[in-house]
């Protein structure tokens, strides 16, 4: 929803459909403060606060030590964009929000929201990463640099809202043993398939700043035993195995079209005959029915890694070039855009 710039009258619709108006300035104004009002909205602990009960400014203002009249105009903001209700002078979270902003709800996204605040580093250098073709490669970053927490708590915020449906639809091989989930962060994917197949132990290879804060949260979900955090770069590191089933979540974006090929090479060789690859990520769709958000994320996948939003067509000639069988694809509803592409390796 972009309250901020839908017209208001039928003149400015006009105005818009005749082209009377420049929207590429609404672009370049109001984007900014649509993200920063949320990321401000979520630093400050508003949201936190409001989600326990309704308040106005000022009492907002005095708990968490702002100024009033700068707490009116982030709260007005804030309900513009539909993430507040405003009711006689005091405001509450919209029934839309509560669900990603409570931070006692099961599909909280706060940590995420938060981590966003480091993007706008990154987005400060688009201009240079256009011109020399270099991105900010974030996962470069010192394993001890403060991001990697935010960013894998992020995720796995992310993780828990589409893992039940994404693990209901995998078909592992049956009474499944040993499960690697390739650059899998917090491990959430895996813990949840590790719930559903009794027997089945994972190991999630990722960088040493990704897998601390993974550890940690398997230990709070109780599932350290059923999981377990391996150090390594998944274009190098030893893969073990032989595993029943592979997953290569939300990562060919932060790969070029010739890593993801030896990756999946290197997975196919690591599988059991018979074992299953699952490589989930948001994809490009033909030329036609290109989504906006695939082409932004392109961009923004760009900047961070160098890298795409890849095409369905690259991931099936991937797979198909790297041994695996036809892929099924599977649409996962809670995650729009995204797809699951399950391919066997031939018994
Ligand atoms: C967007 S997160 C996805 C995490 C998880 N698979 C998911 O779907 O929620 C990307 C992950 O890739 C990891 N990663 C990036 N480059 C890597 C590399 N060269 N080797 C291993 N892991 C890597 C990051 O540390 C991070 O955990």
């Amino acid at each position: 929803m972009r309250p901020g710039l839908k017209p208001d009258t039928t003149l400015d619709r006009l105005a818009l459909r005749l082209n009377l108006a420049p929207v590429v300035a609404g672009h370049a104004l109001f984007g900014m403060p649509m993200s920063r009002a949320t990321v401000a909205g979520q630093r400050l602990g508003v949201f936190a606060r409001l989600a326990r009960r309704p308040a106005g400014p000022e009492e907002l203002a005095a708990e968490l030590d702002c100024a009033p009249a700068g707490m009116l105009m982030l709260l007005e903001s804030l309900a513009a964009l539909g993430h507040l209700d405003r009711h006689r002078g005091t405001y509450q979270l919209s029934k839309a929000a509560r669900p990603w902003l409570d931070p006692a709800s099961g599909q909280y996204v706060g940590t995420y929201i938060e981590h966003t605040h480091d993007y706008w580093a990154w987005w400060e250098r688009l201009e240079d990463v256009v011109r020399t073709g270099r991105g900010v490669e974030i996962h470069d970053f010192p394993p001890d640099d403060p991001s990697w927490e935010t960013y894998i708590r992020g995720q796995f915020e992310l993780a828990r809202i589409s893992s039940p449906e994404v693990a209901k639809a995998l078909q592992l091989p049956t009474k499944p043993t040993s499960l690697l989930d390739v650059a899998g962060g917090h491990g959430w994917y895996s813990a949840e398939l590790c719930r559903r197949h009794p027997g089945l132990r994972a190991t999630v290879l990722d960088l040493p700043g990704s897998t601390a804060v993974g550890r940690r949260i398997m230990e709070e979900q109780g599932m350290s035993g059923q999981v377990a955090h391996v150090d390594g770069d998944m274009t190098s590191a030893d893969l073990g195995g032989p595993h029943d089933g592979a997953l290569v979540f939300n990562i060919v974006h932060h790969l070029r079209p010739e890593q993801n090929l030896a990756l999946l090479r290197r997975i196919h060789a690591a599988l059991e005959p018979g074992g299953t690859v699952a490589v989930l990520d948001l994809w490009l769709t033909p030329e036609d029915r290109r989504p906006e958000a695939a082409a932004l994320l392109g961009l923004f996948f760009y900047l961070t890694s160098s890298a795409a939003t890849y095409a369905e067509a690259d991931v099936r000639g991937w797979l198909a070039e790297a041994g695996f069988d036809k892929p099924r694809r599977i649409t996962i509803r809670r995650l729009p855009g995204q797809a699951v592409f399950e391919a066997r390796k031939p018994r």
